[in-house]
């Protein structure tokens, strides 16, 4: 069928239409980009101030990156601790975060800087340790704690103060990575020199803070809404009179239970105890106990990790596990955030491939096993499931599918919504890398797996009370990659 070309204009009228069409986008375009500048250039200004000082510091991604500035700004309450070398690029930074974010305080654990002796011990100390108090119980969005360089012995109390508080914790410690020899490598020296002539009045740059873990942090509201549709999703597995059953097989023995002596499902999974709290959930990415895991040096001090931190990510839920021991929900990591899992390909060497808490796990492995001689009765059946400490590889040819969605690298990243009874919390990921593997053999296998429907999605039971919920729609949910110290 021949097209309606007679309605067409001529061709010289069409290029009229599209020129005007295409000015007015410039146009919308300028004045968008003209408005946008207006609103920033306060914040800009006091980034290039700071950027004159370090070459790299109009790059952090909480003065620079929009996304990142929104997202601290109003989901989640930040304690930025300024580790770096100079006092002028200390005051810049300063300067810059509390122009970015209108909603803050400094405070300074140091207020004679460069006097070696401490005046009248520590009184200056708890006068800064109670601003910082004081600025947590405002609520105060951000607070900035300057003067960290030193490492005070008590920089570990401020720490305390912000998990108490319900702050996240950022190190900003600008590309400043001597005192680890090896560190420093190419442009990066190259800084720290550059750093080194501009700090005249020190010359010795501050060493890395390591912290107790890497990962994406949520802020409260996203955790309690994150923990709350998990609790829902167990709910719903609850109405399953199957679900019920095999759950309730399985269960550690010893949980809690009700008035009337049954399971108490909601106090089955809680996280009471856990060092990081009991609403702030995150996502480990790496493992790094203060520096103590091997690989932890170049974790902290690769580009990747150096130019995310601070910065704001959107994890994608895709479902969930439930477990006798673990209620966690199921990452799918883009290949962004694959560039800050601990095992990167492009840098396995440089990495002992086990997973995070790998001590815990193993532990955890001969406390089952131990259990398993002692409780093994004759003629009762043998466990089959076991949690599996390192991440299951795809098969060769392996295409993501419903029921088998991931697998290999980063297949691992979970965020744990609670634990049954005196279960580690890195107990998830080897829960997760199992029901994994038991994916991988269900599809080779054409097995039939126990299967129910849920509203949001669909619940499967891979053996012995391991399910894996897989939601139909996945979950977006808003993230600060920095470190737990
Ligand atoms: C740190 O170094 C990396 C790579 O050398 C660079 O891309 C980044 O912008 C630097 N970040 C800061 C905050 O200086
Ligand atoms: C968090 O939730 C509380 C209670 O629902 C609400 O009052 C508050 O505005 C929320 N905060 C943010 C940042 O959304
Ligand atoms: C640290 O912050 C305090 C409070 O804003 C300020 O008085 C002090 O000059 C700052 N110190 C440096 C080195 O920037
Ligand atoms: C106790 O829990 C069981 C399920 O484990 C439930 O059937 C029963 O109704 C509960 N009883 C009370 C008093 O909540
Ligand atoms: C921090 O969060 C916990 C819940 O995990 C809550 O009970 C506590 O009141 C919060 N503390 C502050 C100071 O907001
Ligand atoms: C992972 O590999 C990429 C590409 O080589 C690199 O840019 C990134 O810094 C690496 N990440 C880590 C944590 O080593
Ligand atoms: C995350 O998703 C929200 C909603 O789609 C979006 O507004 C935000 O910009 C995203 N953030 C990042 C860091 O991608
Ligand atoms: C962290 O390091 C300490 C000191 O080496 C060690 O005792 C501890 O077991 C480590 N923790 C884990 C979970 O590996």
């Amino acid at each position: 069928m021949e097209p309606p070309r007679m309605m067409l204009p001529s061709l010289p009228s069409r290029l009229v239409v599209l020129a005007t069409i295409f000015l007015m986008v410039l146009l919308q375009t300028l004045i968008f980009m003209m408005s946008d500048t207006k609103e920033q250039t306060e914040s800009q200004e006091m980034a290039t101030k700071a950027a004159t000082l370090d070459p790299g510091s109009a790059n952090y991604p909480f003065l620079k990156d929009p996304q990142t500035v929104k997202y601290i700004s109003t989901q989640i309450k930040v304690m930025i601790f300024l580790h770096v070398a100079s006092d002028k690029e200390m005051s810049a930074l300063a300067q810059a975060i509390t122009s970015t974010y209108k909603d803050s305080a400094t405070c300074c654990l140091k207020t004679s800087r460069g006097s070696e002796v401490k005046p009248f011990g520590g009184i200056v100390y708890h006068r800064c340790q109670d601003q910082i108090e004081d600025s947590c119980k405002k609520g105060v969005q951000v607070i900035v704690v300057n003067g960290t360089e030193n490492i005070p012995s008590d920089l570990q109390d401020c720490f305390t103060l912000a998990h108490r508080y319900n702050y996240t914790t950022l190190v900003v410690q600008p590309n400043a990575t001597s005192g680890h020899p090896g560190a420093a490598h190419g442009s990066h020296s190259e800084l720290m020199q550059e750093t080194l002539r501009t700090a005249n009045a020190k010359p010795k740059l501050p060493t890395i803070l390591y912290p107790f873990f890497y990962g994406w942090f949520l802020g409260f509201n996203i955790s309690v809404d994150t923990l709350g549709f998990g609790k829902t999703i167990f709910k719903e597995c609850l109405q399953q009179p199957k679900f019920v059953e095999i759950f309730t097989k399985y269960a550690i023995p010893g949980s809690p239970r009700n008035a009337s002596g049954g399971l108490d499902f909601d106090r089955y999974f809680s996280l009471e105890g856990f060092i990081t709290g009991t609403t702030l959930l995150h996502c480990t990415s790496f493992f790094s106990n203060y520096s103590e895991r091997a690989g932890s040096q170049q974790y902290a001090t690769s580009p990747a990790v150096r130019q995310a931190t601070g910065r704001a990510f959107n994890l994608t839920v895709i479902g969930f596990l439930i477990t006798p021991r673990t209620l966690g929900a199921r990452i799918r990591l883009n290949d962004q955030e694959l560039l800050l899992w601990e095992t990167n390909s492009s840098a396995t060497s440089d990495f002992t491939p086990v997973g995070a808490g790998n001590n815990v796990d193993k532990t955890m492995q001969q406390k089952q096993l131990q259990h398993l001689d002692q409780s093994q009765m004759p003629g009762q059946e043998i466990s089959t499931f076991y949690p599996i400490r390192d991440e299951v590889p795809c098969p060769k040819g392996w295409r993501p599918t419903e029921f088998s969605p991931t697998c290999g690298r980063g297949s691992r990243a979970h965020l744990t919504l609670g634990t049954g009874k005196d279960v580690e919390a890195v107990q998830t990921g080897s829960d997760l890398n199992a029901i994994i593997q038991r994916e991988l053999e269900a599809v080779a296998k054409k097995e039939d797996i126990l299967t129910l429907k849920l509203k949001s999605g669909t619940v499967r039971c891979y053996g012995e009370g391991n399910w894996a919920v897989y939601l139909d729609k996945a979950l977006e949910i808003g993230t600060l990659f920095t470190g737990w110290y």
